[in-house]
């Protein structure tokens, strides 16, 4: 099943991005080190763009109305799932909007941005535990072979490009983008603490 291994790789990724910023939350917080603000402005732009505009519409679109249809008792765990869809949307505004108040405040908006970060990723994580412990299941308990072969081709961005592999590489794009410029041990770009070597 084609569906299940792209929205297992689309949430590693995402959880990559998560972490990432959690660890750079971290490393300001314990380490002193200096914010990157090009940093986090790619992460949050991806974790905006790519669930928003790739991955959710697929669960939506294709695997959720499916499973709806074969079975109807999964309607109030879908129900709750797409309705994250939406308010993932007004939390990533949340969070940008820390990040502008980190940037040009300074260090006293610092711990209202740690917990935005701490809040969107633990409700990122709980919403995509759920898909994998919950949904994913129920949905190879409950659709047909010609139902996942249907699911299947919309995945692979058979039925709406904009959903392919093309276009997944625009946002493969933006996460190589993220770890250009995020240090190590989560990219490769500059270290940003002060007892690094330069
Ligand atoms: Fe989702
Ligand atoms: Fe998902």
């Amino acid at each position: 099943m084609q569906a299940i291994r792209i929205i297992h790789d689309e949430h590693r990724a995402i959880a990559a991005v998560l972490h990432g910023m959690l660890y750079l939350v971290r490393e300001i917080r314990d380490r002193g080190a200096k914010p990157n603000f090009d940093v986090f402005g790619a992460m949050i732009h991806y974790i905006d763009a790519f669930p928003e505009r790739f991955h959710h519409p697929k669960e939506d679109r294709y695997l959720f109305r499916v499973l709806r249809i074969r079975h109807p008792d999964a309607a109030p765990l879908l129900d709750r799932l797409e309705g994250e869809h939406c308010t993932g949307a007004h939390k990533i505004r949340t969070l940008e909007q820390a990040l502008t108040r980190y940037q040009h405040g300074g260090a006293s908006e610092f711990p209202d941005f740690a917990k935005a970060v701490e809040d969107y990723a633990e409700f990122h994580w709980s919403h995509m535990r759920a898909e994998e412990d919950e949904v994913l299941p129920l949905a190879e308990k409950h659709l047909s072979a010609a139902d996942w072969e249907a699911v299947d081709t919309a995945f692979l961005g058979h039925v709406d490009p904009m959903l392919g592999a093309d276009a997944g590489a625009g946002y493969q794009a933006l996460f190589t983008r993220i770890v250009n410029l995020a240090p190590p041990p989560i990219g490769v770009g500059p270290a940003t603490h002060p007892d690094s070597p330069k």
